[in-house]
């Protein structure tokens, strides 16, 4: 009907989707096919991705390994970074997508072959429907302080202007943010931006992020409402977060309590720069369109609100200033 069409037609900027959650269950099992392996447990297309059935963080990250393990060659990562930039992004409206690669996911595959793969399924993606596209390299916490540092050395050594910056993502509990100061601070001086997940954590951990990493964005950040004086801050230097409603619902372990579309709802009244995404689309059953109807449905959000969440995007992306023209 008319909402449907109008949350399709609006122009989306993507900022928090990762690639590796971002691959069909039909890829992953053919992937598999491809490289001899086995999935455990016989999964197949309609149960590889139990939506709603994580129980935890850690057994959605092992419903994640899974797909990491099957992408493996230059042609895997072109063949995922078209299918969700094409399939899972332009056919949805998105016009631009800054997507996070999780390196350490995918063992024993060479840094290179990831980014120089995703640069050309970008590229032909680009060439397709028109959709731009950056990377962010994101930093597993479940790591040492001195792996995280090594990647950056990696990133660094390997520079590619389509990679623009670095995230830490994985399992909160296991990886406080303090923990790699040294990677983010090594990443800064060589001037990759710098953005990182904060969903289950409390508001110090925002500040943190920003004063110790060198954050620029915050992935989720839900629980900065809980403090005042940080939300203030945050207001004030126009902070984006980049929130992610179904995923965080699905994904219990969010911590968000009473639901974090509840949440959103605070951060938007607060007047923080909040943007919209999917986080790992098919694996919670969501996609570009899934989550803006999502919270027109809780939230009974309209135009104007979605229009103002892709403004809101564009002005958190990492696109130099003509790109971002271009994006208008
Ligand atoms: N949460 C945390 N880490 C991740 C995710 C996620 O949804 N996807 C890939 N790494
Ligand atoms: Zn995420």
């Amino acid at each position: 009907e008319r909402t449907e069409a109008m949350l399709l037609a609006i122009p989306k900027v993507s900022l928090h989707n990762h690639l590796i959650g971002a691959v069909s269950a039909r890829t992953v099992l053919d992937l598999a096919k491809k490289h001899g392996v086995t999935v455990e447990g016989g999964r197949d297309e309609a149960s590889l991705y139990d939506h709603g059935s994580y129980e935890d963080l850690d057994e959605f990250l092992r419903v994640l390994d899974v797909a990491g393990s099957v992408m493996r060659d230059h042609d895997d990562f072109r063949r995922v970074a078209y299918e969700t930039l094409t399939d899972g992004g332009a056919a949805l409206g998105v016009v631009h997508r800054e997507i996070f690669l999780s390196p350490p996911g995918h063992p024993g595959v060479p840094y290179r072959t990831i980014i120089e793969g995703v640069r050309e399924g970008m590229r032909e993606a680009e060439a397709d429907t028109g959709i731009t596209s950056r990377m962010i390299v994101g930093l597993c916490r479940n790591d040492t302080a001195a792996s995280a540092v090594e990647l950056v050395e990696e990133i660094i050594a390997n520079p590619m202007d389509e990679v623009i910056g670095i995230g830490l993502d994985y399992s909160e509990l296991i990886g406080p943010p303090a923990r790699f100061v040294e990677a983010f601070q090594l990443a800064g001086r060589a001037g990759l931006r710098r953005t990182a997940h904060s969903e289950s954590g409390p508001p110090a951990h925002v500040e943190v992020i920003l004063d110790q990493l060198g954050g620029e964005r915050i992935d989720h950040g839900y629980h900065v409402v809980d403090d005042e004086r940080i939300t203030r801050r945050c207001v004030e230097e126009r902070i984006p977060f980049t929130c992610t409603p179904v995923s965080s619902d699905i994904g219990r372990y969010s911590g968000s309590g009473d639901g974090s579309h509840r949440r959103i709802a605070q951060m938007v009244d607060a007047g923080l720069l909040v943007t919209i995404d999917s986080d790992d689309p098919p694996m919670f059953g969501t996609d570009a369109v899934n989550d803006y109807r999502a919270l027109a449905r809780a939230l009974g959000y309209g135009r104007a609100q979605f229009e103002r969440f892709t403004w809101n995007a564009v002005e958190a992306s990492w696109l130099d200033a003509t790109d971002k023209l271009a994006l208008t």
